[in-house]
């Protein structure tokens, strides 16, 4: 093989998302290069622009989608043709437009992509020319309400160019398909758009996870017609190092096409080496090893950043995950962004990844049941090649909760979507979560097309499950359904359901628009946390669940009434602060010494207060008030947590866990005074400098001791200088109205947060927080390349 001189890249892929016009609303004729968008806004992607909106309750989304704006939008961008275009196959490809995108290069029509979730490309050499073109996207979200949550709208997703070779491996070309013992076996399309045959030559070079060269494949030779050719090798690698959750280690495969001795294209393909198993009695498996999916249902807005992709945000929820004992997500319910399954390789946490939330019947009146029946089959099958290299991917899901498991039509759509999942990846099992369970009126079940039954809710089934259905292989595809607001707590001495069935209006609960933290509340459907984890944990024939949600999403603000419009089913709120139900889990799905207490310290003299502790590695917690021992309290039978009802007194809290007589942890909660100064701490203080890395920067409301004052409610003004702006600003409050793009914001409970935001100069970002009658705080977050 030749050298290449620099000049000679085989491939490129460039980001495509800086200098972007957008309008608000619609303009036809701005598909036209002649149109004049002097006067739009200009701006970077990814870009969604209902969260930079006004809540209303009158905006057509509703509440249960997140109550903000959303219409149609025009985005235009000029750009200069890649080098040698001509030559070349230059395509422009979108990781995700909310939705109905159309999209026009230098006046002509490339195409339409109704469904928001689904990523799509188009091939645009031909209609290149020298010097500068023009692409513009329409996007049209307008007909409401079209989800039961909140979408975002916009190009909320990376936009790239790639520039390859007319001969090069086709887009999503490569499928590796790797057993735990080592065995590879590689699918390469190949494509040749030259309008004549060729002769090349193909080989594939493995990198073990250390970057290690261990393989090269003999360099096939090949005729290609001008249909292009797939091909199929298979190799061993000896002693392999597996992907895991806990060592997530990933292969890296370059594959090189050769013509007339000269290096053509050059394509990689990351993959992991792992083996995994459902089994109905024993449950799942990975690498052998019996392992429980400890998993959280997602849905892919970022908080306050909306819908518009960010890595570093969709980091830090997976890190926040992981730090609770969380091993598993499922993409609830829709196909999430590339970048999201990167990570969750990267981090390790198993994927179940889900196509379709409805099908051909609606659950609202403009969502894609209006695109299925012309779209379904190149939806799912995008969604599959696009992912199926991703080790972390154990599960395909066809569908949540879709009505067609109620009616006959259910088992043939059922057994079509299966076998397009088969006839692109048998690798890996095809699951839909039910909720019909009876088994002879699930018409989806019916199909008998499905590897695994996921059931939703439904907790007290899963004992007797293996009776009923012996030999089927069943995993909890969600559960709980538990609400929750963070900081508020309201003992009860009965479990609620909020609501309490399908047909009362609900009434309670309404004036704070909280739900209390004590675990004491759930939908009628769902359970609270412990009621579902005490079942789960029983039954090995439980592969596993996925607890709904492991974060607040904006929308179905369920059962409240507007102003709430966002979710409490959270086990962390939208800001990203963990509820207390966080560390229940943290005790039981990881091995770290937990003790947790709640709730705060600060009630009325002499009110009766239950004083609750999470906690593991110990035989038993003793709490004391004020130096007065409270008693030992020890978890008894199938408990997860230990309570003592204390009159309340103002002074310090302190819980002592303890194993064989010997102190463990210890945690002191103190009633707080009033409310004196500001403290600033962020997540990460020295972030890039490349226009996108964020610094999380939780603010807290502290007495002049130092205490979280645990009802505060301080109006916060933010400043910030230098090389950096404010992204986004929470409180995690469900209902509160103030806008996500803000240089202010309430706390509540206590907290608030700021999300900063680097630009692209090296230096620092100062940001400072003030608010009347407290003193002042500043933080510097330190940007560099
Ligand atoms: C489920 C549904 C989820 C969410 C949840 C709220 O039935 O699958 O998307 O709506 O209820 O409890």
């Amino acid at each position: 093989m030749k050298n290449q001189t620099p000049n000679d890249e085989v491939r490129s892929r460039t980001s495509f998302n800086k200098d972007w016009k957008f309008f608000l609303g619609d303009e036809p004729g701005a598909r036209s290069p002649a149109f004049t968008d002097t006067k739009w806004r200009k701006l970077t992607l990814p870009h969604d622009w209902s969260i930079e909106g006004k809540f209303d309750q009158k905006n057509p989304a509703k509440p249960e989608g997140g109550g903000l704006p959303t219409g149609i939008g025009w985005y235009r961008k000029e750009f200069n043709a890649p080098a040698n275009f001509a030559n070349r196959l230059i395509t422009l490809e979108f990781d995700g437009v909310y939705k109905n995108s159309e999209v026009w290069i230098n006046g002509k029509y490339l195409g339409k992509r109704p469904y928001g979730y689904s990523s799509f490309s188009y091939e645009i050499s031909k209609y290149l020319k020298s010097g500068k073109n023009l692409i513009a996207v329409k996007v049209d979200n307008s007909a409401q309400p079209d989800s039961r949550w909140y979408s975002g709208s916009g190009i909320y997703r990376n936009v790239w160019l790639t520039s390859a070779a007319k001969i090069s491996v086709a887009k999503w070309g490569t499928f590796v398909s790797a057993a735990q013992s080592g065995s590879v076996k590689i699918e390469t399309q190949i494509q040749n758009k030259t309008l004549k045959s060729q002769s090349v030559l193909v080989a594939h070079t493995i990198y073990d996870p250390n970057g290690k060269l261990v393989l090269k494949t003999k360099l096939q030779s090949l005729k290609l017609d001008t249909s292009g050719r797939t091909i199929i090798s298979e190799t061993q690698i000896s002693n392999p190092i597996l992907w895991s959750v806990a060592n997530p280690k990933q292969y890296s495969m370059q594959t090189q096409i050769l013509q007339n001795n000269k290096l053509i294209d050059t394509y990689e393909t990351k993959f992991g080496i792992r083996g995994f198993q459902f089994d109905a009695e024993k449950g799942f498996s990975l690498n052998g090893k019996p392992m429980k999916i400890l998993g959280v249902c997602l849905h892919h807005d970022l908080g306050a950043l909306g819908a518009a992709v960010n890595i570093r945000a969709m980091e830090r929820q997976l890190e926040i995950m992981k730090e609770m004992g969380v091993n598993a997500i499922r993409t609830a319910h829709n196909p999430p962004a590339p970048e999201f399954l990167d990570l969750c390789d990267k981090m390790g946490f198993l994927v179940m990844d889900e196509a379709f939330d409805m099908w051909a019947k609606k659950k609202t009146k403009n969502d894609y049941h209006l695109n299925f029946p012309e779209w379904h089959k190149t939806d799912l099958e995008d969604m599959i090649v696009r992912d199926r290299n991703h080790p972390s991917i154990i599960l395909w899901s066809i569908g949540n909760e879709i009505r067609e498991q109620f009616d006959s039509t259910g088992t043939a759509i059922t057994k079509e979507l299966v076998s397009i999942v088969k006839s692109l990846d048998k690798t890996r099992p095809v699951i839909s979560a039910l909720t019909e369970t009876k088994a002879e009126k699930n018409f989806i079940y019916q199909a008998s097309a499905l590897d695994i039954y996921g059931l939703n809710y439904n907790h007290k089934l899963y004992k007797d499950f293996l009776k009923n259905y012996p030999g089927v292989k069943f995993l909890a595809t969600e559960t709980t359904s538990a609400l929750e607001t963070r900081g508020f707590y309201d003992t009860a001495d009965t479990i609620r359901r909020w609501p309490k069935d399908g047909k009362t209006k609900f009434t309670e609960g309404n004036k704070a628009w909280s739900a209390s933290s004590y675990d004491n509340v759930s939908a009628y459907w769902g359970s609270t946390h412990e009621e579902t984890w005490k079942e789960a944990k029983k039954y090995d024939h439980v592969s596993g669940l996925f607890v709904w949600t492991g974060f607040d999403y904006l929308g179905e603000p369920l059962p409240y009434a507007w102003p709430a419009r966002s979710s409490y089913f959270g086990i962390v709120d939208l800001a990203g602060f963990p509820k207390d139900s966080y560390y229940m889990y943290q005790s039981e799905w990881t091995n770290k010494p937990v003790l947790h207490i709640l709730p705060h310290w600060n009630w009325e003299q002499g009110k009766s207060v239950e004083v609750w502790a999470y906690y593991n590695h110990a035989d038993e917690v003793e709490l004391y008030l004020n130096g007065k021992s409270l008693g030992k309290k020890s978890k008894q039978n199938d408990d997860l947590h230990v309570l003592w009802n204390v009159n309340f007194e103002p002074g310090t809290l302190k819980a002592v866990s303890r194993k064989s007589g010997r102190d463990i942890l210890t945690r002191v909660v103190k009633t707080a005074g009033a409310a004196a100064k500001i403290e600033l701490v962020a997540d990460r203080n020295n972030i890039k400098a490349d226009g996108k890395d964020l610094s999380f920067i939780t603010v807290r409301i502290l007495d002049a001791a130092g205490n979280v004052v645990p009802d505060a409610e301080n109006l916060i003004d933010f400043k910030v200088e230098g090389n950096g702006f404010i992204a986004g600003v929470d409180n995690g409050f469900q209902a509160s109205l103030e806008p996500f793009k803000a240089s202010y914001r309430k706390a509540f409970h206590g907290l608030c947060l700021a999300i900063l935001q680097s630009t692209e100069k090296v230096g620092v970002i100062k940001l400072t927080a003030t608010s009347s009658g407290l003193s002042k705080a500043s933080i510097v977050v330190k940007t560099g390349k």
